[in-house]
């Protein structure tokens, strides 16, 4: 996601597009860039870093210059660097648009314009909207006899009929120099609202860039646009048919705001995962064919389906995202895979032979140990690629080739949407490898239909929230906990205890299931909370034995398990606690039975009074040794 802010009104629009997007900066923060209309032309002044950065190369403020769009970027196309940040004008500059979204078809559609004259400088999707609007525009200049926009406005029409083109999502703000005092906005799958002002509009991505110069707002529905100019505005569908808002009084402070409503940045994006994971799945999975495609690693994909070693790499929860990786790996592929943490395999002169393939896992990107790994990865000669969220980040430009998450700003330092976007992402590789290799195509089709079904199920068990948060209340003063899980649930049961130890401070311990009766169960007495995920799956029985040997020593158990499960109650206790999930195949489980486990350690850090977004000596990510 990013933040957009467009201004049009009395006032100079610069110093208000600024304030705007400061405020807007923990949306994305990667570039950053504003155009202003005067004088018939549009000024672009954009540059890669934060905020301050683009303060630095701005002019003074010109009051006469009342009008202009502004964008602080989260890339998903295209570094973030100079050229690739927004705003983007099409090749003849008299169109420019700032965006939020992803366009899915925006090689196709660059293709085409590249074939119709058009020309581009940056990587990103987003050059593509102005091209698309450019081109048409361009093609109303040309109907002198207005066939093609009728009495209807160039501009308004050329947006209209290249939105119409669009797979994807966009927010956008859009500009045309012919039009100096018309402003538009258009909306699908990103936010966008229209502040109402004392002769003044500001369109924005969220409230936060509106709140201190008005409360009245109209809140832009999927497929509906906005044209604002200094007599007023009128609301339409992208197909043109006049649409009626509504007036919305923005009742949050900016604080909320910035936080979506939520109380951290760690519970707006454990409830973000949803819209993350969905995010990260569209455009790679498609639902008619049933087919993956993760074009940024399908020149490996060959090379992925022939090696003899898949080593995966990470630090802390990426590192549990790439056991879970493992485990899809062998599974569904038959490739032999391992894990490693990055720290040690850096420096234990690790064996790589022809063919090694290494996966890096990174929310960052800048991990340093994750990073030294790459390098020392592909000194030895392996084929490098990683799974990351930050566009541009060291470790995605270190490597071969990867797969972004796509999985917006993390921002809290407990990792979540991260975890579950790196595993969706290592689930999808791991289908379309086993249909090459090992599993039946309609199992393929299955697992991806299944996987596509995940975030709706994710929705579901985040209503259990404040259950969860009970849980945890009748549990807090507990200094000592067992996380618990076999298969594919091994490696959620350890990210289960970083979470709860790393915002909680809680002690707390992760292990296979079966690896108890080895020693810790010594550590069980009474009260002592072991968190089980005891899921439908092949080891089910093994594991309500497991709970049995802890709670006939006293241990409380807190259990996550499958929808409708008819024997797990008969394993619990009345002190014990029973968490759901919907039925979901068992390679696909790990996305969904961590969520409980997020909002347990949540809740308990909350309820120990802790600072959750920044728990005390960690960092968002650690770029020292
Ligand atoms: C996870 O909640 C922690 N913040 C930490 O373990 C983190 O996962 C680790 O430092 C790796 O960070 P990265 O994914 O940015 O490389
Ligand atoms: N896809 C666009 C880009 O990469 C916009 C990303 C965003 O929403 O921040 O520039």
């Amino acid at each position: 996601m990013c933040g957009i802010v467009a201004y049009l009104g009395k006032k100079a629009a610069q110093p208000i597009l600024i304030e705007g997007l400061k405020r807007l900066e923990y949306r994305g923060y990667d570039s950053a860039g504003i155009a202003l209309l005067g004088g018939g032309a549009i000024r672009i002044k954009k540059t890669g870093g934060r905020i301050a950065s683009l303060e630095q190369i701005l002019d003074e403020a010109d009051p006469a210059e009342t009008f202009g769009i502004g964008h602080t970027r989260w890339a998903t196309h295209g570094r973030p660097n100079t050229v690739n940040a927004h705003p983007h004008a099409d090749y003849t500059g008299k169109i420019a648009v700032v965006h939020n979204g992803i366009i899915e078809n925006y090689g196709t559609l660059k293709t085409w314009l590249a074939n119709e004259g058009a020309t581009f400088t940056s990587e990103t999707d987003t050059e593509i909207i102005a091209a698309l609007i450019g081109y048409f525009y361009a093609k109303c200049a040309e109907d002198e006899a207005g066939i093609l926009h009728g009495n209807q406005n160039k501009f308004e029409w050329s947006v209209q009929r290249a939105l119409r083109e669009l797979h994807g999502t966009f927010g956008l703000a859009i500009v045309c120099s012919d039009f100096p005092d018309l402003l538009i906005g258009a909306k699908k799958g990103s936010p966008l609202l229209l502040g109402l002002g004392e002769n003044e509009y500001i369109l924005a991505s969220d409230a936060a860039a509106i709140v201190e110069h008005t409360t009245q707002a109209i809140y832009l529905a999927d497929n509906e646009m906005v044209t604002i100019s200094p007599e007023g505005f009128h609301t339409k569908t992208i197909d043109n048919i006049t649409v009626t808002k509504d007036l919305q009084q923005i009742e949050f402070s900016l604080e909320q705001i910035e936080l979506g409503g939520f109380s951290h940045h760690m519970l707006k994006e454990i409830f973000e995962q949803p819209r993350a994971l969905a995010t990260c799945m569209g455009g790679r999975i498609d639902p008619q064919n049933h087919r993956i495609k993760l074009g940024g690693i399908a020149s490996y994909l060959r090379e992925l389906t022939r090696t003899k070693r898949l080593i995966l790499t990470g630090c802390g929860t990426a590192f549990h995202a790439a056991l879970v990786g493992e485990f899809l790996f062998e599974q569904l592929a038959r490739i032999p895979a391992e894990t490693e943490y990055a720290s040690e395999f850096r420096y234990r002169n690790p064996i790589i032979e022809d063919g090694t393939v290494v996966i890096a896992i990174s929310q960052s990107g800048e991990t340093l140990d994750t990073l030294a790994a790459v390098e020392e990865a592909k000194e030895r000669g392996a084929t490098v690629l990683g799974v990351v969220n930050v566009v541009g980040s060291a470790i995605a430009r270190a490597t071969d080739a990867g797969v972004y998450l796509h999985a917006g700003p993390e921002v809290g330092v407990a990792s979540t949407k991260a975890f579950t976007a790196q595993v969706t992402v290592l689930t999808m590789l791991a289908i379309e490898l086993g249909r090459r290799k090992h599993i039946s195509s309609d199992q393929a089709d299955g697992l991806t239909d299944e996987l596509a079904c995940v975030p709706e199920k994710v929705d579901v068990i985040l209503e259990q929230s404040e259950r969860i948060r009970n849980i945890a209340a009748s549990n807090i003063d507990r200094d000592n906990w067992l996380f618990l899980g076999r298969g594919f649930n091994y490696p959620v049961a350890l990210e289960g205890a970083l979470k709860l130890k790393e915002i909680s401070y809680i002690h707390a311990e992760g292990l296979p299931a079966a690896e108890m009766k080895h020693g810790p169960i010594a550590l069980i007495v009474d009260g002592m909370p072991a968190v089980f995920i005891a899921t439908a799956g092949p080891q089910y029985d093994k594991i309500l034995g497991n709970i049995a040997e802890v709670r006939a020593r006293g241990g409380t158990i807190i259990v996550v398990a499958t929808e409708g499960d008819e024997n797990i109650a008969s394993v619990l206790g009345p002190t014990d606690h029973l968490i759901t999930i919907p039925e979901a195949p068992e390679h696909l489980q790990p996305i969904l039975t961590v969520v409980p486990l997020q909002l347990l350690a949540y809740h308990a850090a909350v309820l120990r009074g802790h600072d959750v977004d920044k728990p005390r000596n960690l960092a968002k990510s650690v770029t020292v040794e």
